[in-house]
């Protein structure tokens, strides 16, 4: 259905891909895979008409194509759900869904009542049951990759490109998007699919072609391979296993979360959580499992003086009272906090990927009050060796990097500020398997120095590799608390979907 024939692009400093050349069957599900900054997206963006200068040729269904833009490949019948989310925040879920092809009623006016309706309709589908005329923003970003989603079926794609669609999920969405997936497939859509989760590709796809810093490395069939040979060709080297050493005995607490609860005025609820008590001593990792909406990112929020409303309750940070008004205080006190939203909430796309870096830890840099550059580019540099992000340089645009890169160049930012607790929202969303590692292995390495670490994930694996103590929120209130070390999947799955009535004494 599709043929790629020796595609090369570059942008300045990278050669971002080299001579690709692979073919898609008409009805398959061709699974993409590859390190941080391989060349998946720019691919994937070159056959949907995203970028449009490059060298090389498409052919869809024996048509020689050269897409002008996005436009010019939808009526061709290619759509992409992108690794960065695309929405309006200020428009309706609706008037996303339908942007730029909006309904119009006999009399040629817009008719929201019908993209309403519609958009009903689709998100039904997708089994979610939002009011479509919510504002795009106030979502949460899970939510939001759902409405991406809906948008690309609203088009009625015969070729659907996926760039990680699960990578902001949980457990229970991903089924959901498999049954989606599998629907699509029923139609005969053919699906070009990215993921770094082995477990997914081997799951949904027929195929695979793996691509390592912008070369074509082989494509085979699933059934003939396995989750490490791919990994193997994705790095070109072992990778280290995810295991860690057994974790050291942990300090003394050094912060004490007591009865903390966030109000939610105008919902059935009545709040987003409710009496949350724990506390994490140093050295420790404290996992936080829960399902969407259980409050996980609400409650790192209110740690970090980040919640939209003030919480009740007590905290106390190395036995002192602590109720931070604002991050700025957090920080102060020794608080990092990586945002699960990374467009909206971690980047600052106008500046470069050293100020990226060093924004947060300026001070570190002061010398007798003014800033040293040598001292804050020296620091930066390293932090982008230590984390291995792949990037042309301190200078780079931050905008110029990989999903996964951006996302190391964030947890890089905060651990430059040496902070006491840090806390990770989802961190290891789009990086890849061999990057990850290394980040666990750093966060383990800053837990025997004394920092105490609370993450939260939409993958229940990472948990248990990366936390000593597992909280499961269920609905705004703590649900269980495990020990990692006596627990599976299957008891926090559990503790998560039974709610915290009828909660183990
Ligand atoms: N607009 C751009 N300007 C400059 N360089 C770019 C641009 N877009 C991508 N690149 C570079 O091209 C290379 C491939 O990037 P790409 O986004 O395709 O990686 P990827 O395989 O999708 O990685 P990830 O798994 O992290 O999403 C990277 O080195 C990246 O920095
Ligand atoms: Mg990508």
């Amino acid at each position: 259905m599709i043929s790629l024939r020796q595609i090369s692009k570059s942008f300045p400093g990278v050669q971002a891909l080299a001579d690709i050349t692979f073919d898609v069957a008409k009805g398959e599900l061709h699974a993409i895979c590859g390190e941080n900054g391989a060349g998946k997206s720019t691919l994937m963006k070159i056959l949907s008409g995203v970028i449009t200068d490059y060298e090389g040729e498409l052919v869809v269904d024996s048509v020689r194509a050269r897409f002008s833009g996005t436009r010019d490949a939808e009526s061709a019948g290619i759509s992409i759900i992108h690794q960065e989310l695309n929405l309006v925040e200020q428009l309706s879920i609706a008037a996303n869904i339908f942007l730029g092809r909006e309904l119009r009623s006999r009399l040629g006016l817009r008719d929201d009542r019908l993209m309403q309706r519609a958009s009903q309709a689709l998100l039904k589908e997708l089994e979610c049951e939002f009011d479509p005329r919510t504002p795009a923003g106030l979502l949460r970003v899970g939510d939001q990759q759902l409405v991406e989603i809906a948008k690309a079926l609203n088009i009625n794609s015969r070729i659907l490109i996926m760039d990680e669609p699960t990578s902001a999920l949980t457990e229970s969405e991903v089924a959901r998007l498999y049954r989606v997936i599998a629907r699509l497939r029923e139609r005969g859509t053919t699906i070009l699919y990215i993921s770094h989760k082995m477990d997914e590709v081997f799951h949904l796809s027929d195929r695979i072609t793996v691509l390592r810093d912008g070369m074509l490395i082989k494509t085979l069939a699933t059934v003939e391979s396995s989750a490490a040979e791919i990994t193997h060709l994705m790095v070109g080297r072992e990778i280290e296993s995810l295991e860690l050493d057994a974790s050291e005995a942990a300090g003394p607490v050094v912060l004490e979360v007591r009865n903390l609860s966030l109000a939610w005025p105008g919902h059935a609820r009545g709040f987003r959580l409710k009496d949350i008590s724990f506390s994490l001593k140093q050295g420790e990792v404290l996992g936080i499992a829960g399902l969407m909406g259980a409050g996980r990112t609400e409650l790192l929020e209110c740690l970090f003086g980040a919640a939209a409303l003030r919480p009740t309750g007590e905290m106390f940070l190395n036995g002192i009272s602590y109720s931070p008004n604002h991050p700025e205080e957090a920080r102060r006190a020794g608080l990092a906090l990586v945002t699960e939203d990374r467009k909206r909430l971690g980047i600052f796309p106008a500046m470069d990927v050293g100020e990226n870096l060093s924004i947060c830890s300026l001070r570190n840099a002061l010398r007798g009050g003014i800033l040293n550059r040598r001292a804050e580019i020296a620091s930066a540099q390293g932090m982008l060796e230590k984390l291995h992000v792949k990037a042309a340089g301190l200078s780079a645009a931050i905008t110029s990097l990989s999903g996964g890169n951006q996302q190391k160049t964030i947890v890089g930012r905060w651990l430059l500020t040496r902070p006491t607790v840090l806390l990770l929202d989802d961190p290891t969303r789009g990086v890849d398997v061999g990057a990850k590692a290394e980040l666990y292995r750093l966060i383990r390495a800053l837990c025997r120095d004394g920092l105490g670490v609370i993450v939260t994930s939409s993958e229940l694996p990472e948990l248990l590799v990366l936390s000593d103590r597992i909280l499961v929120l269920s609905e705004g209130r703590l649900a269980a608390e495990f020990v990692t070390s006596e627990v599976t999947q299957q008891h926090i799955m559990e503790a998560a979907t039974r709610g915290w009535m009828t909660r183990p004494a």
